[in-house]
Parts: structure tokens; sequence; C-alpha cells
């Protein structure tokens, strides 16, 4: 197979890049009065202007034809059709199925998968129907109003997120607690704040054998019996969601209260799944409902328009672009919106769990940089924070700004003032500010010819910063369920012209098994251990420092 950066169109693209080099985006954008009409795409619910880029005409069509060399249009085609395109784990990739919807139809190998999905969605609506009723009770017949959902990765990232998100849509009187961390602390916090009553314990995980998972899951229910539950009680108060009925029953979790998806589904994908229970039980059935339906305009507009109009493509071209030609290794999540907070977070396992691979689907080391580190938080605290490294930091770093235009809690002036903020930045990373315009400034303000020499540079910005705006009219459960499955494709557009697979995760087993192997060698609180010998000079050290400060802790 031909590595993709050895390309003609690769090539191509190389050189527009080097030509682009002494042009400014301020120059291309007093170019050309049509930029923004022509370099921006509504779709789904969503609007995505992605003219602050440094892009071209060219740019775009070499681009374009980058996508079109990797097969980007055979790829897409071969995941709706349930293809086993996870190759290194043999498994087709179809979480566009558990969003189809009433008439969607998605096989693997020639099986329907639909039916199945279709019945767990409705056995999930039963179950949030009971349990907002209160007809689903706890032990002392109260009804359950708090959920603590166990789970980590994409069993806690993605149904954490979509929570957040979606606070305006909750349903009164209820609480969800997201417990992910093996810190016992997390669990404590939590289960400080509810009453076994009336709390319904999810554990969320694919697998049901991820250490972190099981470990809070096993001191939850030792809390819950702890705390007036009997062992009779476990069924009223634990439910599954996983793909492993056996491990499930090994836990003591009723076949019944298990709430099952498929290992088509990848734990960062899982949202939409029986993994989602925690949001539908906090913003009730019909909005989870919707958030499903966002993302399936998303994948109807992502598998049918055209790849120059399409959304998702034209985004991850644009990260491709960044990355691999404009020298971006770095990408920003920026929403402004407060309830979008653990979008970073969530985009960062999106992301960096399925493209930030150095070995391509054939095996062999790809010779191009592949996924961006990815960081973020909502505008404007980032503001206050990072953005002076994207303004004037020495590496080039790209962003994605999204907003809503309106909020879901108009409160004076403050969206106005947070939407100038949105537009303000993108405008200043993309203009920056000349030499002579900081001249002129500091001239206006009467400084001296020493003191204007002195500061001038300081207060340059170089501009030429990319950036793309993702637009909303409202931040609800459909248009949250557009941009999540927006970035899905994108990662998966990117993916596909990096030559990589991004639904394994291979990198994160190694640290998993030294874990194992540490474990034992960790001292209980107060207890005497002999010298770690077993690792280099370095992790031996530190397991004998730690070792002596926990020996007095006893
Ligand atoms: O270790 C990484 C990972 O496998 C993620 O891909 C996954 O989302 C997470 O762990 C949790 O896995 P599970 O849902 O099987 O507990």
């Amino acid at each position: 197979m031909t590595a993709i950066s050895s390309t003609p169109q690769w090539k191509t693209l190389e050189a527009d890049a080097a030509g682009l080099a002494r042009a400014s985006m301020r120059e291309l954008f007093e170019g050309g009065a049509d930029r923004f009409a022509r370099y921006s795409i509504d779709a789904a619910g969503l609007f995505l202007d992605y003219s602050k880029n440094k892009l071209t005409d060219e740019v775009v069509e070499h681009l374009l034809a980058l996508a079109v060399t990797a097969d980007v249009e055979g790829r897409r085609k071969a995941m709706f059709a349930g293809e086993a395109i996870n190759t290194t784990e043999n498994r087709a990739v179809l979480h566009v199925a558990l969003r189809a919807g009433a008439t969607g139809a998605y096989s693997i190998a020639g099986e329907d998968v639909s039916v199945a999905v279709r019945a767990e969605l409705n056995k999930m609506k039963g179950f949030c129907a009971r349990v907002h009723q209160g007809a689903f009770k706890g032990y002392s017949g109260r009804a359950l109003d708090t959920v603590v959902n166990i789970g980590i990765g994409g069993s806690d990232l993605g149904p954490q997120m979509a929570t957040t998100a979606l606070q305006p849509f909750w349903i009164g009187g209820r609480r969800t607690f997201f417990v992910s961390n093996v810190d016992g602390q997390h669990l404590a916090d939590a289960l400080d704040a509810c009453d076994p009553e009336r709390t319904l314990f999810i554990i969320a995980s694919k697998t049901f054998t991820t250490q972190e998972t099981m470990t809070n899951a096993t001191s939850a229910r030792a809390w819950f019996l702890k705390n007036g539950g009997g062992e009779s009680d476990i069924a009223k108060h634990f439910i599954a969601l996983s793909t492993n009925a056996e491990a499930v029953a090994g836990f003591g979790i009723d076949r019944d209260n298990m709430f099952q998806f498929w290992d088509w589904v990848g734990g960062r994908y899982s949202l939409w799944s029986a993994i989602g229970l925690s949001i539908a039980l906090q913003v009730g059935f019909e909005s989870f409902e919707k958030l499903l339906a966002g993302a399936r305009r998303m994948d109807e507009h992502f598998k049918t328009a055209p790849l120059a109009e399409n959304m998702p493509v034209m985004l991850a071209l644009t990260g491709v672009w960044n990355r691999n030609f404009i020298g971006a290794a770095a990408h920003a999540i920026l929403p402004y919106d407060q309830h979008l907070a653990r979008l970073p977070a969530y985009l960062q396992q999106a992301d960096m769990e399925s493209n930030g691979k150095r070995i391509g689907a054939d095996g062999s080391v790809v010779a191009h940089a592949t996924g961006p580190v990815l960081f973020g938080e909502p505008g404007t605290n980032g503001q206050h924070a990072f953005y002076q490294l994207l303004h004037q930091g020495t590496d080039i770093v790209s962003a994605d700004f999204i907003a809503p235009a309106i909020s879901q809690h108009e409160l004076g002036d403050h969206h106005q003032i947070l939407l100038s903020n949105f537009l303000a930045q993108t405008e200043a990373l993309m203009r920056g500010k000349t030499e002579a315009e900081v001249r002129d400034e500091l001239r206006g303000e009467g400084k001296t010819d020493a003191e204007i020499d002195a500061l001038s540079p300081h207060k340059v910005f170089p501009g030429d910063r990319p950036t793309n705006s993702i637009l909303m009219e409202r931040l609800d459960p459909e248009t949250l369920g557009s941009l999540i499955a927006l970035y899905e494709h994108k990662v998966f557009v990117e993916g596909v012209i990096w030559g990589i697979n991004s639904f394994d995760q291979w990198g994160v087993e190694l640290g998993k098994v030294l874990a194992r192997k540490i474990l034992p060698e960790i001292a209980a609180a107060g207890e005497a251990k002999p010298q770690a010998k077993a690792h280099d000079a370095s992790t031996n050290g530190l397991i004998d420092r730690i070792n002596a400060m926990r020996g007095k802790g006893g």
C-alpha cells in the first residue's frame, strides 16, 4: 500500500503550504469577499464556518483529492455496511445503528442488528418509565431519585458530558453522580451525598472487567450492604450496562437488570447504547430519543452529502491540513457554553484514543503525523488561562470554537457578552496585530519612541492561527446529538486519511498490565514491605519511597 504521504496529492499539499507561507489569512480575506459563503456548511442543525483556516480554493480542491485518494467514500460505505473495519479486533463499527430510528436497518454479515437495538431501547424506555413513575422501588419501598453511574472512559465520559450538557432538560428532583476514578475519594464523595434507600447504582462497563469500575462497584455494593440494604435487595439497587452477560451474572446482578450492547459498539462511541441509560434517566427518554435523532440527522448528512459539502469531511480536512501541512500539533476544543464543560474531556477520548496511533492499518510505522493533542475549557475561562499561548506562543494551535446563538438561560446581557468574546477571539487569532498597528496605537497613547521600541514586539500578534466556528441555534438534545456525531465522523475521516485503525486502543494495555504487577508491591497503610527490586531504578525507588510513607500511616 502506498503511504499517503508519498502520494502526489500529499506532495501537492506540501507545495501549497510552502507557497502560502508568506501569505496571511488577512490577505486571503481581503482577496475574497465570498470567503465566508464558500467555506461554510449548514447541516443537521449545525453551522460550520471553516473560512478562518489558511485555505484557498486550490488547497480545498487538493484536500478533497487527498480524501478521494484515501478512499474516504469507500471506507464510509464499508463502515455503514457493517464491514469489520476494526481490523485488529475483527469487529464492525456500527454505532450509527444505535440511532437509526424506527425504520433504519443495519446488518453485520447479513444479520440485521436493528431488531436487537430497538428491543434494547424499548427495554430502556420501559425501565425509565418505571423509575420515573416510582414503580421501580428501592428496598424500603421508596422511589429511586438518585443515580450513581459507575464507569470509566467511554462508559463515563459520554454519559457525563451529555447529562451535563442537557442540564436545562433535567427532570426536576432527580440527581446523577458519575464515579470513574479508582481513587476512593471519588466514590466516597458521591456516596456521602446519597441515601441508600433512594439510590440506583448503574455499573457501566462494556467488558465488565475494568479494574477501576469493578473496584468501585464492589465498594458501592459493600456500602449499600453496610447502610441498610440486604443481599436480596441488590436487584432493586444495582443494574448493569455491558456486553458481558457472564461477568455481570458473576458480580451478582440479575440478567433482568442488565441492559446489553454489542462488541461492534466501541466504548467511546457507546453513549447511544444502553451506556446512555444514565442520560435517559436524568433527562427523560423522550429527550434521549431526540439526542439519537440529532445524531441520525448528521449520519444521513455524512452518508449522502458530496465530500465538498460534507460537514464532517470538511472539518476533518481542516484537521489534516492544520496537523500535517501547517504544523499544528495541538488542537483546542473551546465551547462557549458552560454546559459543554465536559466536551473537551469527552473529545479527548473520542479523538486521542482513536487517532493517537503511529502504526498504520497495514502494520507499518506511518510516515506522517497523526492525531493532535486535544485540550480545552469552556470560553471565557480559557481566555484568562491558556489563550495567551494560542495568540502569541511559538507553536501553532488550531481550535474549534462552539457556541449556541441563544442560551437556555438568557440572563441579562450575559449571552451577548459571551458571544462577543467567541467572535472576538477567532477574529483576533486570524487577523493578529501587526507591528505597524501596535506602533500607531502606542503613539496614540502618547508613548515615547524609546517606549514604543521596547514595548511593541511584545504587543504584536502574528495572527494566522487557524480556527473553526461551529454554531447552533440552541444547545438542546437534537443539536447535541448532531454535534457529537459530527466529531465521531470527523475522527473517522481523519483516521482514514492517516491510514490508521481508529477503532482499537492497544496503547492503553501496557500500563494496565504493569499496574497489576505493581499492585501487590504497594504496602497497606502501616505495613512494612521489602525493598522493591523488580523494576528500573526510578520505579523501584518510587515504590520504596511510597511504602516508607505508607508504613508510617498505620
Ligand atoms: O482502557 C481504555 C478503555 O478500554 C476505553 O476504551 C473504554 O471506554 C474504557 O476503557 C472502559 O472500558 P469498559 O467500558 O469495558 O469498562
